[in-house]
């Protein structure tokens, strides 16, 4: 969602943000702002729409100065203009603070400011912040600080520089990440790692509830009450070029082709062949407190959820225990049958998903045990399940997941081949899984390599208004993520449907305009799925069919067909959901969209 940049040191500080904004731009990127120290006072230049825009009018007016915050805006108060980005600066010009969250009591401190004359000029509710360090100053920022958020009910990432208490940041967390990059005679912050890595490896998670007073020479992490906290320095060990394109003409195509890696990196070291099982060291569970569980709640969002489905199936059928996916935005709100018999799964690509984030909380404060299925490395719902286990994907920049996806199945393949084999699976059954799961990232390669077979359906495609994506077992949530990456890069209506369903009212919308596109790999269910392609065209819909072999029951039934590599039908999804991936990149390059960055959504959703 928004991104946080900040730097204190030697160097000129704005060429850095803007690095630093362009990193985090896939995070949220309606607007832009920096504010920087230049020496007479806080210098505050900002600017909607992309950072290119901001980077422009620093370009032509510089600003010089060795300290300063900036920020990427995703909306949430007031639209998206000039006025609404930040960084927001206090009334006396002398405070500027940037922040991510929402403050939810910001009504009320307006009010009370207002009361003690301070004139409003943005409709963010991040200005109050701002307001209230300036009311609050007394000649040290962090102490303002905690003051005025002593007062905040809400959640915050928030950087702040003043140019009375000048040379240093400071900066807090209560619900969206933040975290301090080390570096010599110098130092960061950010919401996000990618942000700083150019620069630095060594990083210091701030928890929430903690702040970071940081300077050139140094930092301390301390809580409300000004107590210092010791923390441990993570090292972080991806690298840049895993963030940058490498060629490739967007992230997304070249995440989509990462897949073969990606998913041997998300298995690599954890398959024990010799005993047909996993090995998981995170899990953090004994084999006893394995077996001990009634039931498997797994919780998670967007495409995350689809991969939860897809654990759902593969837990059941393998594993024998039942489980139950929720979206964590109502499971977070209902009252769900939860306790200390409960493993609650919790998967999410950032591990920073806020209604991902308060599920897991809420799970937890039933006394379930949680485990997340997470990529970014010491995001919080890695650091606050009681264990888990990290996909390993690499960083994931496209805002449409794709990689990610994969490899979450795959982590749940993992687990559930863990658990099937502690209960009843075979070793012969656990075998063929497993010689299965070997032999996905050489298949995903051979999908890839006639990635130019998809082009070419997209090129025939790229007008339709509507889609319907249907497929049946293991590939109903496939047709889900297939119709959620159209939608979501290309804008194009699209519907995921269980097949059969499609009868109960879906079919009403089938004409000679409508593609619809099975999700038809020959699997138990095929048979199954081949009425449903007849229904489709007796209505004249157009058919593209995703195929394993050559079907002579559908002969003369599809328009367009791809076919991938024939394999067990529980690892389908992660074939399948390949060519889907591809149809929606292409269909979009040829729509002219933003495939990166898609209109209106965000990586990570930090607010509620
Ligand atoms: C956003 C992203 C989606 C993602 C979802 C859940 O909507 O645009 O791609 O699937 O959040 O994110 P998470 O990081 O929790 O997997």
């Amino acid at each position: 969602m928004c991104g946080i940049v900040g730097y204190v040191g030697p160097r000129v500080a704005t060429p850095l943000l803007i690095e630093g904004l362009k990193r985090l731009e896939y995070r949220g990127y309606d607007s832009a702002g920096v504010a920087v120290m230049n020496g007479a006072g806080v210098e505050t230049v900002k600017e909607s729409g992309k950072i290119a825009r901001l980077e422009a009018l620093l370009a032509s007016a510089p600003i010089h100065g060795t300290t300063g915050i900036g920020h990427t805006r995703w909306a949430t108060h007031g639209p998206p203009n000039q006025t609404n980005a930040h960084p927001h600066t206090s009334q006396d010009g002398t405070i500027a603070v940037v922040h991510n969250g929402i403050i939810e009591n910001a009504n009320v401190l307006k009010k009370m400011l207002e009361g003690r004359g301070y004139k409003f000029t943005t409709d963010t509710d991040t200005e109050v912040i701002a307001h209230l360090i300036q009311e609050c100053f007394d000649g040290v920022l962090e102490d303002a600080v905690i003051e005025a958020l002593w007062q905040v009910e809400g959640t915050y990432g928030i950087a702040v520089i003043s140019s009375v208490d000048s040379h240093k940041i400071v900066a807090a967390r209560k619900g969206s990440p933040l975290l301090v990059g080390l570096g010599e005679d110098e130092h960061f912050v950010a919401s996000d790692v990618s942000a700083i890595l150019a620069h630095t490896r060594q990083v210091v998670y701030l928890d929430d509830g903690e702040m970071a007073v940081v300077d050139r020479n140094g930092y301390r992490i301390i809580d409300l009450n000004a107590t210092e906290i010791s923390k441990k320095v993570a090292h972080i060990d991806w690298d840049l070029g895993q963030i940058e394109r490498g060629g490739f003409a967007h992230f997304m195509l070249k995440e989509i082709f990462e897949q073969p890696q990606t998913v041997e990196n998300t298995m690599r070291g954890r398959l024990l062949l010799d005993e047909a099982t996993s090995k998981l060291g995170g899990l953090n569970l004994t084999d006893e407190e394995l077996l001990s569980f009634n039931n498997i709640v797994i919780t998670a969002c967007g495409t995350s959820w689809h991969s939860a489905l897809i654990g759902e199936s593969l837990i059941e059928e393998l594993a024998r225990v039942p489980v139950e996916v929720e979206y964590a935005s109502e499971f977070r709100y209902r009252n769900p049958i939860v306790d200390e018999r409960t493993l609650c799964i919790v998967i999410s690509q950032s591990g920073e998903t806020a209604d991902t984030l308060a599920a897991m909380r809420e799970a937890k404060r039933r006394g379930a045990r949680t485990l997340g299925i997470v990529n970014v490395v010491g995001s919080t719902i890695a650091r606050e399940s009681d264990g888990g286990i990290y996909i390993h994907a690499g960083p994931e920049i496209g805002v449409a997941s794709t990689k990610a996806f994969t490899s979450q199945v795959v982590a749940l393949l993992l687990f559930t081949l863990k658990l099937a084999r502690l209960r009843d699976l075979s070793y012969l059954r656990g075998r063929e899984v497993v010689d299965g799961m070997l032999a996905l990232p050489g298949q995903i390669q051979q999908i890839l390599d006639r990635a130019q077979e998809i082009e070419n359906i997209a090129e025939e495609f790229k007008r339709a208004s509507n889609f319907l994506y249907l497929g049946r077992g293991y590939n109903f949530p496939v047709a889900l993520e297939g119709a959620l990456k159209l939608k979501e890069i290309s804008y194009i209506h699209a519907e995921g449907y269980p097949a059969a369903e499609m009868k109960h009212g879906p079919i009403a919308l089938i004409d000679d305009l409508m593609p619809v596109v099975f999700v038809a790999p020959h699997d138990s269910v095929f048979d199954k799925i081949t009425s449903n392609v007849h229904e489709v065209k007796a209505r004249k819909g157009r058919v593209i069919a995703i195929t394993s072999r050559e079907e002579p029951a559908l002969e003369g039934k599809i328009d367009y067909e791809f076919r991938i590599p024939e394999t067990m039908d529980l690892l389908m999804p992660i074939l399948a959901s390949v060519p889907l991936q591809l149809l929606a990149y292409y269909v979009a390059v040829m729509r002219g969209a933003n495939v990166d960055q898609p209109r209106n959504l965000a990586k990570s959703v930090t607010v509620e």
